[in-house]
């Protein structure tokens, strides 16, 4: 009985839909809502149903019947006020309105754009977790508790020993500590910091890329990295290495490509220096690489992590990284 119904619903709200007209009205609510039609013979069949389903299917059958006819109700209204299935007004030869597709946000493209560079050069892709641990984050990678380099961080801290990573170098000893050179990697993702202006956001992209093996030079690492720049920036711009600092390698640099807007003759977005800073790199410290377990006189690696939301900025001459994340289509549809 209960299948009865429900077929019997599905069939009349189907016969509803195909109604154009009085009379097709007036048939329908004969044939399911008349005193002998089928709504009404198929209740009739309670009485013979066993008595602790009665309750229950007579509830059922009660809705059913009550949908259908509002549902005839609806119909009936519509077509009495000339909205039919097919109004009269209706211009079938219209055009339809086009769906919009949704695409890729700005920077995930130009992470995937960077990840395809590294790829073409035989880096691998390794994602890790965004919650870290104090360890990967910082000991590991020589910034032990209490080293001002930490205050540049602005950590997100979940607990005393678990926080929000705020950079994606963690990855490079993970993946030391699991695996044996030679290694060549990228690791891209999420990083967080407690800090929002016209620069930064709390939640940011970087990409991370190392790699170790015996003999690897400083050489090695400017190679890579023109390159890299060359293919990104499409156009022989030259790199600059500035002498810098992190505990993770040693030595280590900014780089700063030539002003991709005046191509190094100085313009406001390069504050007429000529050069814009582009990510961080370096050779990576002995002090990590004991931690992870390898020999620092037999292996050695370079190291880089760089800001996805910079490169975005500089390779689409966007000024404020906000307009990143403030959804705004008419932004976002341009990319
Ligand atoms: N992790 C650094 C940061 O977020 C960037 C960085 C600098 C990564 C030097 C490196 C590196 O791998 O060698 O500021």
């Amino acid at each position: 009985m209960e299948n009865s119904l429900q077929q019997l619903k599905a069939e009349a709200e189907e016969a509803l839909c195909r109604i154009s007209d009085k009379a097709g009205l007036e048939a329908f609510r004969v044939k399911y809502l008349g005193r002998k039609g089928l709504l009404s013979s198929t209740m009739k069949q309670l009485g013979s149903v066993a008595k602790e389903d009665r309750p229950r299917l007579g509830q059922l059958a009660n809705t059913i019947k009550k949908g259908v006819e509002d549902l005839f109700a609806d119909s009936k209204e519509k077509l009495e006020s000339g909205g039919g299935a097919v109004a009269a007004d209706m211009d079938l030869s219209l055009a339809g309105r086009t769906i919009g597709f949704g695409k890729c946000h700005p920077i995930t493209q130009v992470m995937e754009e960077i990840c395809a560079v590294f790829e073409g050069m035989g880096f691998a892709v390794a994602e890790g977790p965004d919650i870290e641990t104090d360890y990967y984050n910082f000991e590991a990678l020589n910034i032990p508790k209490h080293h001002p380099a930490r205050d540049m961080h602005d950590t997100f801290y979940v607990s005393d020993s678990i926080l929000l990573r705020t950079h994606t170098s963690p990855m490079q000893a993970r993946i030391m500590e699991d695996r044996d050179p030679p290694l060549r990697y990228i690791a891209p993702g999420k990083v967080y910091r407690c800090d929002s202006d016209i620069t930064h956001t709390p939640m940011f992209h970087q990409v991370e890329g190392f790699l170790v093996d015996r003999k690897v030079s400083f050489a090695d690492l400017k190679g890579v990295l023109t390159a890299f720049t060359q293919r990104m920036f499409e156009g022989d711009l030259p790199l600059r290495f500035r002498p810098s600092f992190f505990p993770f390698t040693e030595p280590s640099a900014e780089v700063d490509i030539a002003c991709v807007i005046c191509s190094g003759k100085g313009c406001r977005v390069c504050k007429r220096t000529g050069w814009l800073e582009i990510l961080g790199a370096g050779l990576i410290d002995p002090e990590v690489m004991t931690m992870v377990g390898y020999d620092p006189d037999e292996f050695s690696g370079f190291a880089f992590g760089l800001g996805v939301e910079r490169i975005a900025m500089l390779k689409y001459g966007i000024d404020d990284i906000r307009l990143y994340y403030e959804n705004d289509l008419r932004f976002l549809e341009q990319f």
